[in-house]
Parts: structure tokens; C-alpha cells; sequence
């Protein structure tokens, strides 16, 4: 689909917004977009975000996401990009990334130009939230004017227009129906990074210890928004020990995540670190999912899993799962602003559960 929009300055954009599975492919005009975005030169994402691009736009990706890229052109150069995914079900929530302008062009409006044609027909079709996440204070603008609010560390969401933040944690996760468990698919990207990042986190602080996403507001902040979903999810396909498990409520949500994961080959490989997020409503079902995930990676022969808790509660749902305490890091925890020495600091407790 093809759109035009006239600058401030006069330049006439060109907007292709290639829809979720068309228009992708492996020719020079792909290849142009990805290094328009990596930078080779010059770059500023992490590998595997950008493994996760190239699938983006050569549609290699799982047809599970349902992805839009826009790509804007000036005088057929390459001037901006962005990209917004849902999962191809349910289209409730949204990621945010991949925005960028060429140095020479910034400032003429191309980002708010492609956030808006990102995000419009999302709240048009029913959307409830989407997140992102950026230091760029420049960026942080464009986003203010679109509609996010910063809501953890450097992650931003906009909710629905018309809708409170505080109510939308309240109420997405509410309990309807005891959930089925199945495995994690890449359309679970935004899903995911709202069960990782909601502020209703029951006083659990520790949200994915592997990634270092904690919760203890106000000095201690989540550090990333996708990227943990991206790490996670690539770990989790070069190792068939390295299972995800999701539970899914009556509204098809995604209501609670156990992850395992173990490297792939060596001495170690028998020995696996569990992260998990379960909704504070599904509380009573984090036992049977971390056993489902547990499970299936000790067919392959795992024989030890550790697992970190900072609260008492989530230790105890880990004992409840068969975990005992192996080791108390007494004070590791700091819980006030990085540079305050003498700001509290609280134990992390590694819990080990050990396979027959
Ligand atoms: C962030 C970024 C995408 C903005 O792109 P852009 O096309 O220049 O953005 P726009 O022109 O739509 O809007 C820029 C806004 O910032 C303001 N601004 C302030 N300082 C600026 C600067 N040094 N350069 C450009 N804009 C600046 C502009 O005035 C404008 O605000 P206004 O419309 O309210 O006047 C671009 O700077 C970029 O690619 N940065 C590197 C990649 C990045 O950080 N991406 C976001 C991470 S997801």
C-alpha cells in the first residue's frame, strides 16, 4: 500500500506500508530497508534484534506475528522507517520499534508522519496498548505526542485513547477461566512484553532475573521493553531443553510465561535457569505451568533447575513447585538509585529443584 504526505518543508513522502505477510522478500530493495536500519556502519541494535528484522522483512518470520512495516521515501531515497506487530489472532496489543530517520532528513516530521500511520488503524481495529522502549529523548517526544506515557525505565505505552493506564493493568489480566497451557509463538511478542512489564505484579520484584527486568518502583526500572522477548525467544530455539510454556485464558490472553534455559552443549547443559511471569489472578496456576515446562525438558535428560526470588511469595509458589533454597545473597539487592551506597538493599534467594 502506498500513501503520500506532503512536509512542513515541502517534501512530498513517500509511505510504503507493507501489511502483515505482504510485500516481503530477499531482493536488493529488502536488502536496502535492513541496512538502512542496521547501520553496518554505524549500528545500534543488538544482533539478534537485527536476526529478527532480516526475518521481518524477507517474511521468513512465523506467520503468528502480524507485523506492519512502513518505509518512507524521499525522492526515492530511503528516509525513515517504523514497524508495529500484534499477534495474527489477537490484535489487542502492540510493539513498537524499528523507528528510524536518516540524520539528514530528521526534524522534517517523518517519525510522527509513520507513528501515526502505525498506530491509527491499531486503535481503529480495537487495540488496547502498545509498548516501546527508547532512551532517545527525541524519540521520547515523538511518542509523547502519539500518545505514550513513559510506564517502567525506558519502556513507554499508549493505551487505547479514552482509557486510564492504571485501570488497563487492573483489568487486562483478570481471571477468566483457569487458562490452557501451549507453547510460546513469536505473535506472543507484545503479549509477552506486557506480562513482563505490567505494574500489577503482585510485589513480585523480580520479572525476569536473566534479563535483569525488575519491578521495585520508584529507583529500580526495567532496562529493556522487546529486546528480552527477542533473547528469549532465540534461546529458546537453539535448544530443545529451552522450553516456554504460556498459559492462555478464555479471552486468549496470555495470563502467565515459564521459561527454561539451559546452554545448549558442555558440561552444563544439564542445568537450566527458570524465569517466569504468572498474573497475579493466575497465581493458583503457577505451579501447574512451571511443571508443564519442567517437564518436557527433562525428557531430554535436565537434571537441575534454578530459579531467583526476591519476595516471599514467589519463593513460595517455587517451593510449592518442588524448589528449595540453595543460596541466600544476603543484601544483593539494591533497591534504591544506583548511585546511593547506603540506599536499602534486600536478599536474593536462589531456589534449586532437582530432577529424579
Ligand atoms: C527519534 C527519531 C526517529 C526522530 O525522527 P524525526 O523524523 O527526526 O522526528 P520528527 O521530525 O517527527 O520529530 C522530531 C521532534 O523532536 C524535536 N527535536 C528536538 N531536537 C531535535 C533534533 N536534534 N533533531 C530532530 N528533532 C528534534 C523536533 O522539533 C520534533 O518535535 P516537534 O514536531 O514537536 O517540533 C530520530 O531522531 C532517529 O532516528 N534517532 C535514532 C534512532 C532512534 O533513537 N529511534 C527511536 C528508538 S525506537
Amino acid at each position: 500500500m502506498k500513501h503520500e504526505r506532503l512536509l512542513a518543508n515541502g517534501d512530498r513522502l513517500d509511505v510504503h506500508i507493507m501489511l502483515p505477510g505482504e510485500d516481503r522478500g530477499e531482493t536488493p530493495d529488502h536488502l536496502s530497508i535492513y541496512h538502512f536500519l542496521t547501520r553496518p556502519f554505524d549500528p545500534w541494535m543488538v544482533a539478534t534484534e537485527a536476526a529478527f528484522l532480516a526475518k521481518f522483512i524477507s517474511g521468513t518470520a512465523d506467520p503468528s506475528l502480524a507485523d506492519t512495516l512502513l518505509v518512507a521515501r524521499i525522492n526515492n531515497e530511503i528516509v525513515g522507517t517504523a514497524w508495529h506487530a500484534t499477534d495474527f489472532k489477537i490484535r489487542d496489543l502492540g510493539g513498537y520499534g524499528f523507528v528510524f530517520t536518516n540524520p539528514d532528513h530528521r526534524g522534517k516530521g517523518i517519525a510522527q508522519v509513520l507513528t501515526e500511520m502505525a498506530l491509527d488503524p491499531f486503535w481503529e481495529s480495537g487495540g488496547l496498548a502498545s509498548y516501546l522502549g527508547t532512551m532517545n529523548p527525541i524519540a521520547q517526544h515523538v511518542y509523547t505526542k502519539n500518545g505514550f506515557r513513559p510506564l517502567n525505565g525506558l519502556v513507554m505505552r499508549a493505551v487505547q485513547p479514552g482509557t486510564e493506564s492504571e485501570d488497563f493493568d487492573r483489568t487486562y489480566l483478570r481471571r477468566d477461566g483457569d487458562g490452557v497451557i501451549r507453547d510460546i509463538r513469536l505473535g506472543d511478542l507484545a503479549a509477552y512484553t506486557h506480562l513482563l512489564l505490567t505494574t500489577a505484579t503482585g510485589g513480585w520484584i523480580v520479572r525476569d532475573y536473566t534479563e535483569a527486568i525488575f519491578h521495585a518502583p520508584p529507583s529500580v526500572e526495567a532496562g529493556g521493553c522487546l529486546r528480552p522477548f527477542y533473547n528469549t525467544f532465540a534461546n529458546h530455539e537453539t535448544n530443545p531443553n529451552n522450553t516456554w510454556k504460556v498459559l492462555e485464558n478464555n479471552q486468549g490472553r496470555l495470563t502467565a510465561s515459564v521459561n527454561l534455559s539451559a546452554l545448549s552443549a558442555g558440561p552444563l547443559s544439564k542445568s537450566a535457569t527458570l524465569e517466569f511471569q504468572i498474573a497475579v489472578d493466575y497465581h493458583d496456576r503457577a505451579s501447574t505451568i512451571i511443571n508443564a515446562a519442567i517437564e518436557e525438558a527433562s525428557q531430554n535428560g535436565l537434571r537441575e533447575v534454578r530459579a531467583t526470588a526476591i519476595s516471599q511469595h514467589r519463593q513460595e509458589v517455587l517451593h510449592e513447585s518442588g524448589f528449595e533454597i540453595e543460596t541466600v545473597r544476603h543484601n544483593e539487592f539494591q533497591l534504591g538509585p544506583e548511585s546511593d551506597s547506603n540506599a536499602a538493599s534486600t536478599d536474593v534467594t536462589i531456589m534449586c529443584r532437582h530432577l529424579g
